[in-house]
């Protein structure tokens, strides 16, 4: 008996782990350098600055999320274009596609944009299949939290689990870095990584 259930436990180690090599993360961002609210002119997004600490800290790829017509530089010019693009339901081109099937975990990262993804993310979201994938939503915003993207992202993604998405003001991301590590590295541990 016991050498059955010792077996039994190897067996079932083996597996787990054969299961974790296979188990593929990716995360996938969109965010604008620039000049943008509470920051002033940016080398870096403030959301792309969270996507790479997640990538960081879990070994995931990253995947960026490009236009293929880059967004205004001014803030001012940005917001209008983006209202446009909201009230028209436009789907902006992008530059590069990404092959998200033989992911099984997904952390999608976005700025909040008039109280939703940015048109460039339909985009890529409904260029792809998400059956099956744990989607874990991160966004930066200055008030808004994550918003109706919680929504948008479980209407759009079908068969997908979707979580509640992580939220962050984008001047925290940007100007306090260390104390965006600290709450990035809270939440990722709460999620198991
Ligand atoms: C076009 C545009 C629309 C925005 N709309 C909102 C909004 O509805 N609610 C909010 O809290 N912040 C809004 N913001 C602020 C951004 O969400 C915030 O600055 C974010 O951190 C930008 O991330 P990024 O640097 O990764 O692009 C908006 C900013 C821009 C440029």
């Amino acid at each position: 008996m016991r050498k059955i259930l010792l077996s039994l436990f190897v067996v079932l180690s083996l597996m787990s782990c054969a299961y974790a090599a296979e188990a593929k993360t990716l995360v996938i961002v969109f965010s604008r350098a620039d000049e943008n609210y509470s920051v002033g002119f940016v080398e870096k997004g403030n959301t792309m600055i969270l996507a790479e600490m997640i990538a960081d800290k879990t070994g995931a790829e990253l995947f960026e999320v490009k236009p293929a017509k880059k967004y205004p530089a001014k803030y001012d010019e940005c917001i209008d274009l983006a209202k446009r693009e909201q009230n028209q339901k436009a789907r902006p081109a992008i530059l590069e596609d990404k092959d998200v099937s033989e992911y099984d975990t997904i952390f999608f990262g976005y700025p909040i944009w008039w109280g939703d993804i940015p048109m460039c993310m339909y985009t890529f979201v409904e260029g792809h299949e998400w059956n099956g994938k744990k989607i874990i939503p991160f966004c930066t915003h200055e008030g808004s939290g994550p918003a109706r993207t919680e929504s948008t992202l479980k209407r759009l993604m079908k068969g997908a689990s979707v979580i509640k998405p992580f939220s962050m003001y984008g001047s925290t991301a940007q100007n306090r870095r260390a104390d965006a590590e600290k709450e990035i590295s809270v939440w990722l541990n709460a999620l198991g990584f």
